[in-house]
């Protein structure tokens, strides 16, 4: 269980915010069984992410990277909400105001505010996903994006151009979103308290979230297992298991 005094801390900085934004990384989701990156047992533990998540990769050889996203998009169709997702799902709602961002490409913080919401949950209770949906396509020549479907035996081809389509999510090297970025920065920069929930803090441009709002004179709260290189300068954090911790930080 988390520390108490840190906790303590964290509610009183959670009580009298005006404006909240949470970024989240996949530590949030690794109770849902959703492996994460870095830390021990971590995907680029096991894998080579210049092999099979770059746009070089993709060209090099689609049918390698296509088969391990198609294998993690069947895996994190079997993966549930855990109670992390749901009080900050319950926590954007009750607030209706926009500031969800994540890293993760899971989809599991849409599907527990739709169900937190009881169906359609409101746009401000969705996360601006940062890198993508792993669920969906996008065109690598046209950019249209389709559901994604399982892979069969040939490639995915667009429906408008013919061109590749790949896993809409972003690979390293590539450019973000800009109109996801700038949402998320303006997010950051209005917000006078900044939840850091699972993340390695490492990865930028998302990795800056969290200095925004400090640079604006907000707070910034740190849940995690571990330190990060974000720790010493959070105002509080709280060392423990997101679907612990956020239950009794949020609600
Ligand atoms: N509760 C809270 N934090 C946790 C938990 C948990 N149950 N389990 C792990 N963590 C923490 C780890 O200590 C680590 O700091 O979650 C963090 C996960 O860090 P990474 O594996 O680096 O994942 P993330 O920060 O989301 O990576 C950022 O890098 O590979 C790219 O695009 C990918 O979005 C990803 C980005």
């Amino acid at each position: 269980m988390p520390g108490a005094l840190a906790l303590r801390e964290a509610r009183a900085l959670v009580r009298d915010a005006r404006r909240v934004v949470a970024l989240t990384g996949a530590g949030i989701s690794a109770e849902s069984g959703v492996p994460t990156f870095r830390d021990a047992g971590g995907l680029w533990r096991t894998y080579r992410p210049e092999e099979l998540a770059t746009p070089e990769a993709l060209a090099r050889d689609p049918h390698t990277v296509w088969e391990w996203y198609d294998h993690r998009r069947g895996f994190l169709a079997t993966c549930e909400p855990n109670p992390a997702h749901r009080a900050l799902a319950r926590f954007f709602l009750r607030r209706g105001t926009a500031g969800l961002i994540t890293q993760n490409v899971d989809g599991l913080h849409s599907r527990a505010a739709h169900e937190e919401a009881g169906g359609g949950a409101p746009d401000a209770a969705l996360p601006v996903e940062l890198h993508g949906m792993i669920a969906r396509d996008r065109c690598n020549v046209c950019g249209q994006r389709a559901p994604g479907e399982p892979l069969g035996d040939h490639l995915p081809r667009c429906a408008r151009c013919g061109g590749l389509r790949r896993p809409d999510v972003v690979l390293f090297g590539e450019q973000l979103d800009a109109a996801s970025l700038a949402s998320a920065q303006s997010m950051a920069a209005r917000a006078d308290l900044c939840l850091v929930i699972g993340t390695s803090a490492e990865v930028y441009p998302a990795a800056a979230i969290p200095w925004t709002t400090l640079h604006s004179g907000g707070h910034v709260i740190e849940v995690n297992t571990q330190p990060t290189s974000l720790t010493r300068a959070a105002s509080t954090a709280v060392h423990g298991k997101a679907g612990e911790v956020l239950p009794a930080l949020l609600e």
